[in-house]
């Protein structure tokens, strides 16, 4: 399955899938492109060491006009025949003409357990609140705020001594395992919706998972 990836900074997610996909682990992936709305963006510098095509179609450029940014990214996109598109740590929402244009929609990566904590700045907000679990989710993006339907989630323990840099490291960690898989399973076509809820073929679990579920560090039984 042809594949592009939108990401807005450092890229450590995209790293993670091109790492899986170096492993021989995301067989029917096939990354075409990496497309970022910041200039400079680190996972820019990522795709191109990997020969990967890295565009950048500045969101700074269309101040006010979300509708034409989008339609210049789907026509920057659009030689790479993309099927599946993958947001690692895109800052934007997107409207429905966008998500229209990916046979097999758009999956997103998002640091908290959904529907709990969408939007930004999530582990300021769960150190606040005070949650003893938090951790990942990747899901099917809709035209909502990280509320479309879970593929997957990754769960870690918040420890009394967290501030908001020590769980975003650990959550991260949960990230770079859950997103591959995820990927992988979408694009193997092993996901299917039954409403918002997604159903998975073909799963082995390994240690901590429950099917479309990790527990990280794995819980002893
Ligand atoms: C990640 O925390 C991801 O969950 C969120 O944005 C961040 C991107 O980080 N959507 P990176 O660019 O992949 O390192």
């Amino acid at each position: 399955m042809k594949v592009v990836v939108l990401c807005s900074g450092r890229g450590s997610n995209l790293s993670a899938l091109l790492d899986a996909e170096s492993r021989g682990e995301l067989p029917d992936a096939d990354f075409r492109a990496v497309l970022s709305d910041q200039e400079g963006a680190g996972a820019l510098e990522i795709a191109s060491k990997r020969g990967i095509a890295a565009i950048t179609v500045p969101v700074s450029d269309f101040f006010g006009d979300r509708a034409g940014h989008e339609r210049a990214i789907l026509e920057a996109l659009a030689p790479f025949g993309a099927e599946l598109a993958v947001l690692a740590g895109f800052q934007r929402v997107l409207g429905r003409g966008f998500l229209d244009a990916f046979p097999h929609g758009v999956v997103n990566i998002h640091p908290a357990l959904l529907p709990s904590f969408p939007g930004h700045m999530v582990w300021s907000k769960e150190t606040a609140y005070g949650v003893k679990l938090a951790g990942a989710t990747v899901h099917f993006v809709d035209e909502g705020v990280d509320s479309g339907p879970i593929i997957c989630q990754g769960a870690v323990p918040v420890l009394e001594t967290d501030g908001p840099d020590e769980l975003s490291a650990r959550i991260l960690k949960v990230e770079h395992r859950i997103f591959p898989a995820a990927v992988g399973w979408v694009t193997s076509g092993r996901v299917s919706l039954s409403g918002r809820t997604s159903l998975l073929s073909g799963f082995s679990p390994g240690p901590g998972e429950v099917g479309a579920c990790l527990v990280w560090p794995p819980l002893d039984a």
